[in-house]
């Protein structure tokens, strides 16, 4: 690990320069000097141009993984075989079945995930309200704090983060609010990434991990002064189940608070296109189903909490012109270009030749292709208004509540 996205594509073209084969190097090392003298965006089109070649002439080379990085416990068959399974979990199963193997889609996913996002949203992997003049490094770090100084996390709190993916959010929080803490995910792959940022962030003392299950959280009864969850609660197989198990390590009058992927009130479920647009955002991000804001809100009450902020801040305001999707549709400054049409085929292409080359692990081109379908239900479902990835909510923990019907301490 410790490869920056910069060294890997380093690494890439010294490899190509250094392959066998004086007719593949003459066209390489023109392309190069193409390459160096051309602006950052002809840059990565040479990219893909350079990816079809090496893909075409289909030479293959055995070498380490650089895109999967060191992954030890899983080889490139291995991951092969995850993304096949993945696939074959979507086209298959009805959602019943999907529900229940809930922990292998949602780990195989983010396996498979976790380098794509990294390179395509940096350490956040979550969606943000966007400002004016705003990047969207900026916009994805304000929506972190927003949350926090709603839960007024402070100095002292100890503070549960579930599904904390590879920690952005954590480190992020940790310095904003000074409080300790614990990122639980059930992903070794994500836990080990975290560990190594939190470490080179210096807050090792303030922020640490737990690896286990949302849906059983191996702590105590009333651990925690606050919990709060961006964008990852919407994996649970039951949202009351889940909300209930974080009603129970909260601390009596303790807010729950977080970010919910819901479909709106303009979605349809009997018109088949609105249907197709919620298929495609599950199946392309690794989710069991997608429920209503309703639903969320209900789902809350019933798990032992009292409403105190439910807001969609997915519509664009006035103040706020500039919808959460905005990165994905539309023009070509070159901070957005990874997420718009010609990046991903840019990607796509430079994806397909590392894996051919062998130097991404098999199955990176069915993830990628995974992800472009996702976004595209992403961008659609934003445009129509019927999704929202920013269904926010503070909740509190009602005192002596009855235990809802499927909690699972
Ligand atoms: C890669 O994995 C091996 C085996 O688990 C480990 O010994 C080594 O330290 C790892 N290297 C890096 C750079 O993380
Ligand atoms: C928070 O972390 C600091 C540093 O490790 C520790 O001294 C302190 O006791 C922790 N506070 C809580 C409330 O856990």
């Amino acid at each position: 690990m410790g490869i920056s996205t910069g060294q890997k594509f380093k690494l890439f073209f010294k490899l190509i320069v250094t392959a066998p084969g004086a007719i593949i190097k003459g066209v390489i090392s023109s392309l190069i000097n193409a390459f160096l003298g051309a602006s950052a965006l002809k840059k990565l089109i040479i990219i893909g141009v350079v990816a079809f070649l090496y893909k075409t002439l289909k030479s293959r080379h055995k070498s380490a993984s650089l895109l999967g990085m060191n992954r030890s416990s899983m080889d490139e068959s291995a991951v092969a075989a995850v993304a096949s399974s993945y696939e074959q979990m979507f086209d298959s199963q009805d959602a019943t079945s999907r529900l229940e193997s809930y922990t292998t889609v949602v780990n195989s996913y983010y396996d498979l995930a976790t380098d794509f996002y990294e390179w395509g949203w940096g350490q956040s992997f979550h969606f943000g309200t966007r400002f004016v003049g705003e990047t969207l490094t900026a916009s994805v770090a304000r929506h972190e704090h927003y949350l926090s100084s709603h839960l007024g996390l402070k100095p002292g709190m100890d503070v549960l983060d579930v599904g904390c993916g590879v920690g952005g959010p954590m480190i992020s929080i940790a310095r904003f609010s000074g409080a300790n803490l614990t990122g639980l995910n059930n992903n070794a792959y994500q836990i080990s990434r975290g560990q190594k940022l939190v470490a080179e962030a210096g807050l090792a003392g303030r922020c640490g991990f737990v690896k286990a299950d949302f849906m059983h959280i191996p702590v105590e009864d009333a651990s925690y002064d606050a919990v709060y969850e961006i964008e990852a609660t919407c994996h649970a197989p039951d949202r009351v189940a889940c909300y209930s198990e974080i009603n129970r390590i909260l601390k009596d009058g303790g807010l729950f608070g977080g970010y919910e992927w819901t479909m709106t009130d303009k979605y349809d479920p009997n018109n088949p296109a609105h249907n197709k647009i919620k298929h495609d955002i599950a199946i392309g991000n690794g989710l069991p189903d997608i429920i209503t804001s309703e639903d969320v809100r209900q789902a809350l009450i019933d798990s032992g909490y009292e409403i105190v902020e439910f807001v969609d801040l997915a519509p664009t305001t006035p103040e706020n012109p500039i919808p959460w999707y905005y990165d994905m549709q539309g023009s070509y400054s070159l901070s957005r270009f990874r997420l718009t049409k010609v990046g991903k085929w840019c990607s796509h292409a430079l994806v397909n030749v590392l894996e051919t080359l062998g130097l991404s692990p098999k199955g990176s081109v069915k993830t990628h292709e995974i992800l472009i379908r996702a976004s595209e239900g992403l961008l659609a479902g934003g445009e129509q208004e019927l999704f929202t990835p920013m269904l926010f909510f503070i909740a509190r923990k009602v005192s002596d509540a009855p235990a809802a019907a499927g909690t699972s301490s």
